[in-house]
């Protein structure tokens, strides 16, 4: 299940040729399993029909304050307090300037001062506008007074000029909604983090890889920025965007990632190795295309370096160290093994045999081994959700008074909850 899941989002657009761009918000939302509660300005009611968005979330649009008085019920504090998240997209500039001073003169304005959830702007505009020192000032006010802004992006506007002022991507809005429903338990922490495949070349057109897609990693390097950590994510190739907020550094080869990974490691305080490395590579790739022969033929392989055991062994006592482990059997006694020789605090365990998790798909089943060797299995989830609750365990972790404990060599579980796999 989708991060949002079960969430009640309660969006509101100010009139901007961007409301038809909410439309495919509203869309995206309840896809993920979100209760859509939908408010028009009047302005915005000239943008686009209640209708149109009353089909789209499954529930009755409001325009005015008194749409929503029933016999018993004070119709804007009931939407106010249902919310789990106050979205306003398209926001104008005089939205923006009613929200940085209280003013409630209609009911999504009467609802943003009513609510006590978070709540999230994406300003839409003209550039001009958007530049104007007011509405700069006001946006200013509205980050200090605790709002969240996804700012809008360059590029060409619907009144015919170009700059700043476009509505964020549907993809940055999600994640601003996801990162205001997000305890910011990471603030302050640098996480490195790896993932995806390596290639390794045996001739200039082929070479070794695996099946890893990048997800995994991805949605971890998402979701340490999204709990406020600072991020660099260190991919091989895959066909995945970088996160929002997130360095990304694209390599080729296993040894290409570790120097990468070794070069950002002094500056990490959580390292999350999910990449799948190559754990060999050819050891003469040729320079040119090898030609088919008659028979057979063989390759000379070498072992890469295990980038993981280097970090491992440059331990520190105020660094997280978090490894993944692709098994097909034994999981656990496999993983246990590279928690103590690899030095870890933590290992997640993927069972990869299964179709349902591991390599190119969008959940996962998992394990957590700790430091002492103690095993928690976790049901089918998204890879979004596993990287969110690992997340919350990387933070506690973090937090906890003594700071990560040293791996004890041949520790056994105390306590198992799942079925070795
Ligand atoms: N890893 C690494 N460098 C390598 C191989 C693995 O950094 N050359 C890291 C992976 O990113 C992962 C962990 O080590 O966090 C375990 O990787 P995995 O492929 O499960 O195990 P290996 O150590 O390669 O052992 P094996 O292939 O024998 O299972």
């Amino acid at each position: 299940m989708p991060v949002l899941h079960d969430k009640t989002v309660v969006l509101g657009l100010s009139g901007g040729i961007a409301c038809y761009k909410a439309a495919e918000l509203v869309r995206a939302l309840v896809k993920q399993g979100v209760t859509v509660r939908v408010v028009l300005t009047r302005g915005a009611a000239q943008f686009i029909t209640s209708l149109t968005l009353q089909t789209l979330s499954g529930h009755p649009v409001a325009i005015d304050t008194f749409d929503l008085t029933q016999e018993s019920e004070i119709g804007h504090i009931r939407l106010a307090d249902s919310a789990d998240v106050l979205v306003i997209a398209p926001a104008t500039a005089n939205v923006i300037a009613k929200l940085a001073h209280g003013i409630a003169d209609d009911l999504l304005t009467t609802v943003a001062l009513a609510t006590r959830a978070p709540i999230v702007v994406a300003p839409a505009m003209n550039v001009n506008m958007y530049r104007n020192p007011v509405v700069q000032a006001n946006l200013a006010k509205l980050r200090q007074l605790g709002m969240h802004l996804v700012d809008p992006e360059a590029g060409w506007l619907a009144c015919g000029y170009e700059g700043e002022g476009r509505l964020a991507s549907e993809a940055s809005l999600l994640e601003g909604i996801k990162t205001a429903l997000t305890p910011q338990v990471m603030a302050g922490e640098r996480v490195l983090v790896t993932a995806g495949p390596t290639r390794e070349a045996i001739d200039p057109v082929r070479f070794i890889s695996n099946r890893s897609s990048g997800k995994m990693g991805f949605a971890v390097a998402a979701a340490a920025r999204r709990h406020g950590a600072s991020v660099v994510l260190v991919t091989g190739p895959t066909a995945l965007e970088a996160p929002l907020g997130v360095e990304r550094i694209a390599v080729t080869t296993a040894s290409e990632m570790r120097d990468a990974v070794l070069a950002r490691e002094p500056w990490a305080s959580v390292v999350v190795m999910t990449a799948a490395v190559a754990d060999y590579r050819a050891a003469h790739p040729a320079r040119h295309k090898i030609k088919k022969g008659n028979g057979s033929l063989s390759l000379a392989l070498e072992q890469t370096e295990d980038i993981l055991s280097e970090v491992g062994a440059r331990r520190r006592a105020d660094r997280l160290l978090v490894g993944f482990a692709a098994e097909t059997e034994h999981g656990i006694e496999h993983a246990r093994r590279k928690l103590r020789e690899k030095r870890l605090d933590l290992i997640v365990l993927n069972d990869v045999s299964q179709t349902d998790a591991g390599f190119d798909v969008d959940t996962n089943r998992v394990w957590l081994i700790s430091a002492e060797g103690e095993a928690e299995g976790w049901p089918l989830l998204d890879k979004e959700v596993v990287a969110e609750r690992l997340m919350e365990r990387v933070a506690s972790l973090r937090s906890s008074a003594s700071g990560p404990a040293e791996p004890k060599a041949g520790a056994r579980a105390r306590r198992e909850r799942v079925a070795e796999p």
